[in-house]
């Protein structure tokens, strides 16, 4: 199916503008003020926060498509927060490995500040370089390194990209679990596992947080003028950390196991935005 975000002459903020007023259209809700992009383990979120106002088919959405990894969902849901606030949850991230450009990998972000949102949660299963995390360990994103040698801006934009991921927002966070550590997330390209190789490289330039999301996406939330909370939950140790060799299947079940706990935690920090 054609996606008008393919044509390159096209505006990404013009098409990302029709999306957030279709948005509004369908969900019967004008403006959001926050949004919540649901990545492996983190789905149970959107049950917890809110009351649901409406759920919308993703691909009903321009410039939206429907993602091809199994355990992602394909659905945006206007959500009632108990404080009046309305959410936004993206559950149909677009990833960069899956090939269709920056563009695209942007929108989602980019049709919630168009709806109005001012906080963006991101939030993503990952590798975690440090040992003592285990398997279902939620971890803050304090910063990012973007290993992918591209950007979701075009052209001379240059958008300052310091206390990208909010130290007011973490701090929100650990308010909810004190016992909340944080990390510097590395985003690969992807849809490979790095090799043991490439997790030292990443842990001797800075990283904590193995992933294939979010740091493009927090690029494109920062330049749109949001303020960004990322959070990663660890659902295994990266390669060459762990000796096991890594599964997708492993990967999910991980995220399953963790779910109901992290997203309670996710509710809780919600609450308090
Ligand atoms: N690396 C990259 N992405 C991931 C991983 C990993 O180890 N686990 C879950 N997503």
């Amino acid at each position: 199916m054609n996606n008008p975000l393919d044509n390159s002459v096209a505006n990404p903020f013009e098409i990302a503008a029709q999306a957030a007023e279709s948005i509004a259209k369908l969900t019967g809700v004008p403006q959001h003020d926050i949004a919540l992009t649901l990545g492996s383990g983190w789905a149970k979120a959107a049950d917890l926060i809110g009351e649901t106002v409406a759920t919308v088919d993703a691909t009903e959405v321009l410039g939206f498509s429907a993602p091809k990894v199994q355990g992602h969902v394909a659905t945006i849901r206007s959500i009632k927060l108990p404080s009046g606030k309305h959410a936004l949850v993206l559950g149909a991230r677009t990833h960069y490995y899956e090939g269709h450009g920056v563009r695209r990998v942007a929108h989602g972000v980019r049709t919630a500040a168009a709806t109005g949102v001012k906080t963006m949660i991101l939030t993503n299963g990952a590798g975690g370089i440090k040992e003592t995390w285990k398997p279902g360990t939620p971890v803050l994103v304090s910063d990012h390194i973007n290993l992918t040698a591209d950007s979701p801006l075009e052209g001379a934009k240059f958008v300052d990209l310091t206390d990208l991921y909010s130290k007011r927002l973490r701090d929100i966070a650990r308010t909810v679990d004190s016992s909340l550590d944080e990390g510097v997330y590395c985003q690969f390209r992807g849809p490979h596992y790095e090799t043991p190789a490439e997790v030292q490289m990443a842990k001797h330039i800075g990283g904590h947080i193995v992933g294939m999301s979010t740091s493009l996406e927090a690029i494109a939330a920062r330049e749109a003028g949001m303020e960004i909370l990322g959070l990663s939950l660890i659902t295994n140790l990266a390669a060459g950390i762990q000796k096991e060799p890594l599964s997708h299947a492993e990967v999910l079940q991980a995220g399953k196991d963790a779910e109901v706990r992290i997203s309670g935690l996710l509710a809780q920090i919600v609450a308090k935005l």
